[in-house]
């Protein structure tokens, strides 16, 4: 508006009169700030008067704007955070030499013109399966076009892709098919897969991970693709299955479990020694210059040969940790920093694990916190006895089926080895046998995060009927 800008220098001097500034930078300033103030001067019959409550607004909302310059402010300690993620693929795999040089020595078959044997992957979670398919599917690719030997890699993430049909559609569009993700019939799906395949001579590696999502619901495709070569004249298929399910291929029907299994690998866990290699290979990238203190990437892999001897793991908590400094406003990661992030990944774990448990498990689950939370000795164990009756209660309420005592006993053995409970079995004498049952898991998160499920929510205030000692047993 034209009206509210006054003759700028002139009124800027008068409103600032007291502010008497020797140098030109601070005269910058000066000039800078009550320009800004100037938009809040308004005229009155002439007269120029500050609006005060738009000045405090203005203070106001300075504030809010500086909501992220707190932390933009931190000392940064990551370089590049990206590459501590799962989905970076790293072009060095220390550790996994031998496992490279198996699959390369089976794959060469393909720039050679050859159709190279199927393989199957085994291995325990974060063992380096997919990154070294990944990597060694990338130089594939790379030495056959300098080769001019055309090699195609098609990766399928069968956790996501967990269809026959959706596999098929997914490998047909790959090869530049306008194939629908649902509504054709299979076969028709597959014979355009097929075609597509065909148009020129090639080898087509298809690297089916997770593979045993997709086996759990029918191994028909996998049958059709092990026997697709015999039915294509230019192009080659050669298939990768990895799974860390190591039984999967007892669910198979014995042809397509010999196909596939032409060649296996197995993926050996780390030990903490490899892990600790895999982590300062991967924190001169992640971090800036001197973040680290010396000893958290040998902690960081310690927790992490604890488990399994699990990469992933150890990368994740790695990088917990430093977002953990990096929110302390710690110009380091330390060793605290590290215990506490191995403290949050692990509630975060148990969160995931009840959430996704069976109604079920979870009535019996939440059996056993109430009887904890009204128990009159809170160190006292609960015995099978008590969660049974309390779950039956629980079942009455809520309208659930009621499932056997040896059920119950089943699911309590489950959660056991789930981490959630400890159930231990003690002799009463007489009285027979009962499990002595103990919650290893926080008591108020993990009932929070039960009564989120809408089926126990009525249960909130439940008050289960405490036995006497004898009667507990049975
Ligand atoms: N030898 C290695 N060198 C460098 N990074 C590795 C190595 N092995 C695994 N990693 C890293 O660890 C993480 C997990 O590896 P990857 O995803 O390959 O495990 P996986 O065996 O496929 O596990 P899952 O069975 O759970 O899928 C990834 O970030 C990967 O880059
Ligand atoms: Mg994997």
């Amino acid at each position: 508006m034209k009206g509210c800008q006054p003759e700028p220098i002139k009124r800027v001097h008068f409103l600032c009169i007291k502010w008497r500034l020797q140098t030109s930078v601070c005269r910058t300033l000066l000039v800078r700030n009550s320009l800004k103030k100037i938009s809040n001067v308004k005229h009155l019959g002439g007269m120029q008067v500050l609006d005060l409550k738009t000045e405090k607004n203005l203070h106001k909302k300075k504030s809010l704007n500086g909501l992220f310059e707190d932390y933009l402010s931190n000392v940064v300690i990551f370089d590049n955070k990206e590459v501590l993620r799962p989905t970076y693929t790293p072009d060095n795999l220390p550790h996994r030499d031998e496992q490279i040089q198996s699959v390369v020595s089976i794959l060469v078959a393909a720039l050679r013109g050859d159709t190279p044997s199927n393989i199957l992957i085994y291995g325990k979670t974060g063992t380096g399966k997919t990154a070294v398919v990944k990597y060694v599917g990338n130089e594939l690719e790379k030495t056959g076009e300098s080769h001019e030997m055309p090699c195609t890699v098609i990766y399928i993430n069968c956790e996501v892709v967990d269809t026959q049909y959706r596999l098929l559609a997914t490998l047909a569009r790959h090869l530049g098919k306008e194939v629908p993700m649902t509504g054709w019939p299979t076969d028709q799906v597959y014979e355009e897969f097929k075609n597509s395949l065909d148009e020129k001579k090639r080898v087509v590696i298809v690297i089916m991970d997770e593979i045993d999502k997709l086996v759990r619901k029918g191994d028909d495709v996998l049958y059709n693709l092990s026997r697709i070569n015999a039915d294509l004249k230019n192009a080659r298929v050669s298939l990768i299955g990895i799974s860390n399910d190591l039984k999967f291929t007892e669910f198979l029907d014995p042809r397509v479990k010999s196909s596939l299994g032409e060649e296996e690998i197995i993926f050996p866990p780390y030990d903490a020694e490899q892990i600790h290699d895999i982590l300062e290979q991967r924190a001169k990238m992640a971090f800036k210059k001197n973040a680290l203190n010396e000893t958290v990437t040998r902690l960081c892999a310690a927790f992490a040969a604890q488990e399994h001897g699990d990469a992933r793991r150890a990368l994740d908590l790695l990088r917990v940790s430093g977002e953990i400094a990096e929110r302390s406003k710690s110009s380091t990661v330390e060793e605290k920093h590290v215990r506490t992030a191995q403290d949050k990944i692990e509630v975060d774990r148990i969160v995931e694990v009840v959430r996704t448990l069976p109604t079920q498990s979870k009535l019996v689950l939440l059996s056993v916190l109430k009887i904890k939370e009204w128990l009159e000795k809170p160190g006292d164990n609960i015995s099978t006895g008590e969660v049974y009756t309390a779950y039956k209660q629980m079942c009455a309420d809520i309208g659930a089926d009621i499932l056997t005592q040896r059920r119950i006993t089943d699911l309590i053995s489950e959660l056991d080895m789930l981490g959630i409970v400890n159930a231990m079995v003690v002799s009463k004498g007489r009285y027979g046998r009962t499990k002595a049952i103990s919650v290893s898991v926080p008591e108020n998160n993990t009932t929070n995060v039960l009564l989120e499920d809408y089926r126990l929510k009525p249960l909130e205030n439940f008050v289960p009927v405490m036995q006497s000692s004898q009667s507990q047993l049975f």
